[in-house]
């Protein structure tokens, strides 16, 4: 495996220019077990590579079918004059391909960590575009990235069938492919979470449709100005750690040089 995603441009698993994950392998068991994922998710998965490797480019195109067929995703692909970049897509195409086999046969390990990194940035302002020098718009906002879980899940169902899986080992299947995508960034880790706009999520979300502000928990603070809010956040970040004692990684990336200061 290692050697023929070598060849895949722009794909750099495992190596040292590669981004470096804020979430710490503790972190990542702690979000396994909150998946649920186990050792056996992991033999099932393997037991079931062949129909993964057989059908990875086919799982991709169905799953881009989706994204092709809705214009507020599709157009993160455009370029500058409102068309598809098709040399773009078809090169990402296959760094997602090598995706469904990482996500199916990598151990999750420091390497994977970073590179679940590095495709959170890879749809961030920091990254996006910049691996095949392409002129699309800069980020892909978290809550689609979030959102199309379900169809990178569930929409593999018809691979697994096809290929005769059923009953309790389709079960099984399932899940285990669903716990490994929930531990693979953007869905899992949480590169992307204070990326995207380079604000965290909370913050950005209650801006766009909640009326909560995440960072301090008071509903309503949405009449707040966004900058206004963040400093806030900023500021009150000793007194929530004191009363929260769990830290979000990206949380502790974000706030630590500021409120230590
Ligand atoms: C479960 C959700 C998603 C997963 C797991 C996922 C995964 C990936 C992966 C593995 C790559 C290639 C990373 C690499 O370069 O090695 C990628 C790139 C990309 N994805 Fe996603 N993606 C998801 C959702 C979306 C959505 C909803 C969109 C919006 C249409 C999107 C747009 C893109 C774009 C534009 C790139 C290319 C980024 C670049 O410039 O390098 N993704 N994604």
């Amino acid at each position: 495996m290692a050697k023929k995603s070598d060849q895949i441009a722009g794909y750099n698993y495992g190596h040292a220019a590669t981004a470096r994950s804020p979430v710490s392998l503790e972190e990542l068991r702690q979000l396994e077990e909150t998946v649920g994922w186990s050792e056996e998710d992991s033999e099932v998965l393997q037991r079931h590579g062949a129909i993964f490797r057989s059908h990875a480019g086919a799982m991709v195109d169905s799953w881009r079918a989706v994204i092709g067929a809705q214009p507020h995703l599709a157009k993160w692909f455009f370029d500058p004059s409102g068309k598809p970049d098709e040399q773009y897509k078809a090169r990402v195409k296959k760094r997602f391909v090598q995706w469904v086999l990482d996500a199916c046969f990598r151990p999750h390990d420091q390497a994977w960590l970073d590179y679940q990194e590095e495709i959170g940035l890879r749809h961030t302002p920091e990254n996006k575009n910049k691996t095949d020098g392409a002129h699309t718009p800069p980020v892909v906002p978290l809550r689609f990235l979030l959102g199309f879980v379900t169809t990178v899940t569930i929409g593999t169902r018809k691979f697994l069938t096809n290929a005769g899986v059923a009953g309790d080992d389709l079960q099984k299947l399932e899940a285990a492919w669903a716990k490994t995508v929930h531990s693979t960034s953007p869905s899992g880790p949480d590169p992307m979470r204070k990326k995207d706009f380079g604000e965290p999520a909370g913050i950005l979300w209650s801006r766009d449709s909640h009326n909560e502000c995440f960072p301090c928990g008071i509903t309503g603070c949405s009449v707040l100005p966004f900058r206004l809010r963040l400093v806030l956040f900023r500021r009150i970040t000793p007194l929530r750690d004191a009363r929260f004692p769990i830290r979000d990684p990206f949380y502790r990336r974000f706030h630590l040089p500021i409120s230590s200061s």
